[in-house]
Parts: C-alpha cells; sequence; structure tokens
C-alpha cells in the first residue's frame, strides 16, 4: 500500500517555499492573495471550524499568521494549541495541507510585524473587536474615532491582544492535480529532526 522511508534531504518546508514562490509569481489580477490558507480550529466541544487567513512568514520552525488573540480562532488556539492549515494554487493544480502545534510569536517578532501594516489597518486592529457581537456600525464608527484621537500624531502602538501563531508542523500533504483524477499526494511525517514520507492514494 504506502511505503515509509526516511530521508533528511527530502524537506518539505523548502518544497512549500518553492511552491509559494511560484504562486507570488502569478500576476496579482489573476491571484489576488497567493498567501491565503484556510485556517481550521477546533474548541471545547470538538467542533471545528475555518477561516480564510494569510501567511505572513515560513522558515524551518514553522508558518506564521497574525491575528486578535480574543477572537474565535484566537481563543480556540490559546486553548487547544493545534491547527490545520489548507492552501489551495487552483492554477497549479496544488493543494498543501499542514497539521501540527501552535506557539505564539514572540513579542518582539509582533512589534515587528505590526509597525510594518499600513496605519489604516493598525488602527482597525484596535478598533475591532474580533468576532465579537457589535450592536450596531455606529459602535465600530465610534471605537475608530477613539483610537483615531488617542494616536494623533503618534506610532500606533501594537495592542497587546494583537499577534501571531506559528504553526509548528508535524504533517505536511502535497496535492498534485493528474489526469483522470490519479492525483499524487506526498504525506511528510516529523519524525524528530528529519521527515518520513509516504504516497497516498489519491
Ligand atoms: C482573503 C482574506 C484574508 C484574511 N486574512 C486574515 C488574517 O490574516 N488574519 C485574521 O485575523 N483574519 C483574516 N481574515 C478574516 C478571517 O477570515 C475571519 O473572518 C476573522 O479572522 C474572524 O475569524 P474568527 O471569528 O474565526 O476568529 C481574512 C479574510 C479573507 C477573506
Amino acid at each position: 500500500m504506502t511505503s515509509l522511508t526516511t530521508s533528511a534531504n527530502d524537506d518539505p518546508i523548502a518544497r512549500f517555499e518553492a511552491l509559494l514562490e511560484e504562486a507570488n509569481r502569478i500576476p496579482r489580477d489573476v491571484l489576488p492573495e497567493p498567501t491565503a490558507f484556510a485556517l481550521g480550529t477546533v474548541n471545547e466541544e470538538g467542533q471545528p471550524s475555518v477561516r480564510i487567513v494569510l501567511l505572513k512568514g515560513v522558515d524551518a520552525r514553522g508558518f506564521v499568521f497574525y491575528t486578535n488573540y480574543e477572537s474565535r480562532k484566537g481563543r480556540e488556539l490559546l486553548a487547544s494549541k493545534r491547527s490545520a492549515m489548507c492552501f489551495h494554487w487552483q492554477l497549479m493544480e496544488t493543494q498543501v495541507r499542514v497539521e501540527g502545534v501552535v506557539e505564539q510569536v514572540t513579542a518582539s517578532e509582533a512589534d515587528a510585524y505590526f509597525a510594518s501594516r499600513a496605519r489604516g489597518s493598525q488602527l482597525g486592529a484596535w478598533a475591532s473587536l474580533q468576532s465579537r457581537v457589535m450592536a450596531s456600525p455606529a459602535e465600530l464608527d465610534a471605537r475608530l474615532a477613539e483610537v483615531e484621537a488617542r494616536f494623533t500624531d503618534r506610532a500606533v502602538a501594537r495592542p497587546p491582544y494583537w499577534s501571531g501563531f506559528r504553526v509548528i508542523p508535524d504533517r505536511i500533504e502535497f496535492w498534485k492535480g493528474m489526469p483522470s483524477r490519479l492525483h499524487v499526494r506526498n504525506v511528510y511525517t516529523r519524525r524528530g529532526a528529519s521527515w518520513a514520507t509516504e504516497r497516498l492514494y489519491p
């Protein structure tokens, strides 16, 4: 059925980076958000939920994205410590699925990324009570006006509840579309410092 072999040279992070580069080379009017992926989380009752998020970094340590820690996903990730990600680049007939444990990025990492964001997005991070019920649109307008006044003529500080998560992968699957739906699926499973690879039926 499937054969299990371990190869220290077969690096799924490098393979992912090459695909992301390929996606990034596609013009933005064709592929506006090459870093977009579906992020899966699970609550205490075992109910999964999924939403689109943007990848902001990837290296040997894992996959980084930013959000509000008090949002639904933020609370679920802080509690369960586990997540799943799914990238789909349709034009490349490619899907990548990642599963793993999440950790919080460091404050300095989050500060650096927050500082790079547009001022409007920085103010929005303060104004939005992400995932909580809004009594009326006027409430959001009032919150935005308040933070605009608070940060007039000065840099917008990072809100304490706004930061990043790093998914430390223990399983990465690459799916490549093939004729007659005989797609190629390569799964990498972490084995200490290296990765075991298996081929799955499509
Ligand atoms: C293209 C796209 C990119 C998005 N990027 C992010 C992101 O990087 N971070 C984020 O918190 N929400 C992002 N969102 C919004 C989320 O999909 C979601 O609505 C929000 O984070 C609240 O989710 P939650 O209630 O499950 O926590 C994005 C949505 C879209 C459609």
